[in-house]
């Protein structure tokens, strides 16, 4: 079989089997399996594949099929223009959380003193690609990320040797803020926020391949963003600042909830390109 036919076949299989976007996917695993790129794909379509490809593609398609997630399969993704790795004890990141980064950028940019000194905390961290990416776009920025999930972490650490931030990154092991062992400027934060009555319609490849650590939220959704805000005093520098990802209809609960904590914070919202509240920007010690 030649790259040609392989693809076309490949793109069948996952659109006959529901898998959505499936040309993209049939792309993106074959070219995983060859060693070639996209663009490799299309200037060699008359390559043979060789036994022992054909039969890595076969798997490969078999296990997305399984609605395995492109992501675990490949073994990274691209977030911000960065590649991670990505493996399956880490939630995936996601297209919607750059906003959440590029709000971030631009705060941090404001707050930042001298030549853009400034402490910032990720929490959650996951695969690192929030705290690698503010990292690497802020590089006078100190980044404290923290997760709960050792095994997460570890991932986090190569990812970030492999961007080249291991010593501006500090990764720490523990629940939310508790970990930090100084203030901070800026927490970022996209902890699970999925509300337990949602948790079985999510999609199978993240109901059934994502791990629920970094997506139950609670019966409301905001049990750990709650957790966290409490943490707060004692954690966060005079004038420093918040910003969170939400999901779906949660900006009226969270804002309640913000403002039970901190009765004079400013409170912004930010909506992603769906026209969602995604991101909230909490300044807990100014009025609005
Ligand atoms: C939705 S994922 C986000 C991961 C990453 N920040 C991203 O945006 O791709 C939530 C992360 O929060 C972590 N997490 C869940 N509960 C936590 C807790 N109590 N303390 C610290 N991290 C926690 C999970 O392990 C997971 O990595």
């Amino acid at each position: 079989m030649i790259l040609r036919q392989a693809l076309q076949s490949a793109a069948q299989t996952l659109c006959g089997a529901g898998v959505p976007d499936a040309f993209i996917e049939a792309e993106l695993l074959l070219g995983h399996v060859v060693g070639m790129s996209r663009t490799q794909l299309y200037t060699e379509p008359d390559r043979s594949l060789t036994s022992v490809e054909t039969e890595h593609l076969h798997s490969v398609i078999q296990r997305r099929i399984d609605r395995e997630p492109a992501a675990y399969i490949l073994g990274h993704c691209e977030f911000y223009g960065i590649d991670f790795c990505v493996e399956h004890h880490t939630f995936i990141p996601r297209p919607e959380t750059e906003l959440l980064v590029e709000t971030a950028v631009k705060l941090a940019r404001r707050i930042a003193t001298g030549e853009g000194q400034i402490a910032i905390a990720d929490i959650g961290t996951g695969c690192g690609a929030i705290a690698i990416s503010l990292a690497l776009a802020l590089p006078h920025a100190k980044v404290y990320a923290t997760d709960v999930s050792a095994s997460a972490l570890r991932v986090a650490e190569t990812n970030c040797r492999r961007h080249g931030v291991r010593g501006q990154v500090e990764l720490l092991l523990g629940n939310l803020l508790e970990p930090l062992a100084q203030t901070v400027d800026m927490i970022s934060a996209n902890l699970p926020y999925v509300k337990s009555s949602d948790l079985n319609h999510l999609s199978p490849e993240t109901r059934c391949f994502e791990p629920s650590i970094a997506l139950a939220g609670g019966q409301d959704g905001l049990d750990r963003i709650r957790e966290m805000l409490e943490q707060v005093p004692g954690k966060l520098n005079q004038g420093g600042c918040l910003l969170l990802e939400i999901g779906q209809g949660q900006a009226e609960m969270v804002t309640s909830l913000i403002r039970s904590y901190f009765p004079q914070a400013w409170i912004e919202f930010t909506s992603d390109l769906g026209g969602i509240e995604r991101v909230v920007q909490i300044s807990p010690a100014e009025s609005a």
